[in-house]
């Protein structure tokens, strides 16, 4: 028992481990309620995501229905590789060729809010910037030595140097501007979208990305109220019961 318990602490230990990310990051202030802002974020990930990631744990009639789109509307705009609607979203990359190219595969996103949180994902998107000795010219502030090409930078643009990223803005007293907002200072070249645009943009990504995580959190929320209703009205009885039980006994 003593040696499953180590066993079992060290396993968490490392995940840990793996997961732990020490940079500070900007705060993603997403609202899962928020159907319009999912759905522009399924619509960056088809459009820009897809083609190298999948998400094998949904299908694509599941988010159609979850998102309020269209069967016809989504096969027609969201799905590029003559997937049927009822089909897992897998992706179409072939797992090997992808390593050789990029160093490492394109992980599957299904779980990857879940694992990152909102937070890593929100300041990796924003956090690439210029760095000529990386194979695709791009790092990431928040993922040293990405083996992601910077696919959004005819969005975004390409940021010189390091991006600012989890820092907080401040209103400075005597101007009244705001002064130290995260974000890049100086771009390399620019994209097809202002930083507030883009950065509204990547919180639709997250947004999704976090919805796909966990398809049934709003279903659940839903619920929820009703089971503790059921409970409340159970307690009644069983409160009953125990009392006729014991009654003989005191
Ligand atoms: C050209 C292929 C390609 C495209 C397109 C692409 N990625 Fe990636 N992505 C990769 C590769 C390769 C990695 C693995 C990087 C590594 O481990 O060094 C990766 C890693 C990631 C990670 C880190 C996962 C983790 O937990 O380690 C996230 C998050 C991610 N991508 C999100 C996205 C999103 C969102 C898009 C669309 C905007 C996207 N990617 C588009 C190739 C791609």
């Amino acid at each position: 028992m003593r040696k499953l318990i180590a066993i079992l602490l060290l396993a968490t230990g490392s995940l840990a481990w793996g997961a732990g990310v020490k940079v500070p990051l900007d705060k993603a202030d997403i609202d899962i309620h928020d159907k319009a802002s999912k759905q522009r974020g399924a619509a960056i990930f088809a459009n820009y995501c897809m083609g190298c990631h999948g998400m094998s744990y949904s299908r694509y009639e599941r988010v159609a229905d979850d998102l309020g789109i269209p069967h016809e509307l989504f096969v027609e705009n969201l799905i590029f590789d003559g997937s049927k609607i009822g089909q897992l979203m897998t992706g179409s990359m072939d797992k090997d060729l992808a390593a050789s190219w990029f160093g490492a595969p394109p992980p599957d996103l299904s779980l990857t809010a879940r694992l990152r949180g909102p937070d890593w994902l929100y300041s990796y998107l924003r956090g690439f910037y210029k760095d000529d000795s990386r194979p695709w010219g791009v790092n990431n502030v928040v993922f040293k030595d990405v083996g992601m090409p910077h696919v959004l930078a005819d969005l975004q643009g390409l940021c010189a140097e390091p991006p600012v990223i989890g820092v907080v803005a401040e209103i400075d007293p005597i101007s009244g501007t705001e002064v130290g907002a995260p974000g890049c200072r100086n771009f390399a070249t620019t994209g097809s979208m202002d930083p507030a645009e883009f950065d509204r943009a990547m919180l639709d990504l997250v947004n999704y990305l976090e919805y796909v995580g966990e398809p049934s959190r709003l279903k659940a929320e839903a619920i929820a109220p009703y089971v503790l209703l059921f409970l409340v009205i159970l307690f009644v009885p069983a409160y009953l019961l125990n009392r006729e039980y014991w009654k003989d006994v005191h």
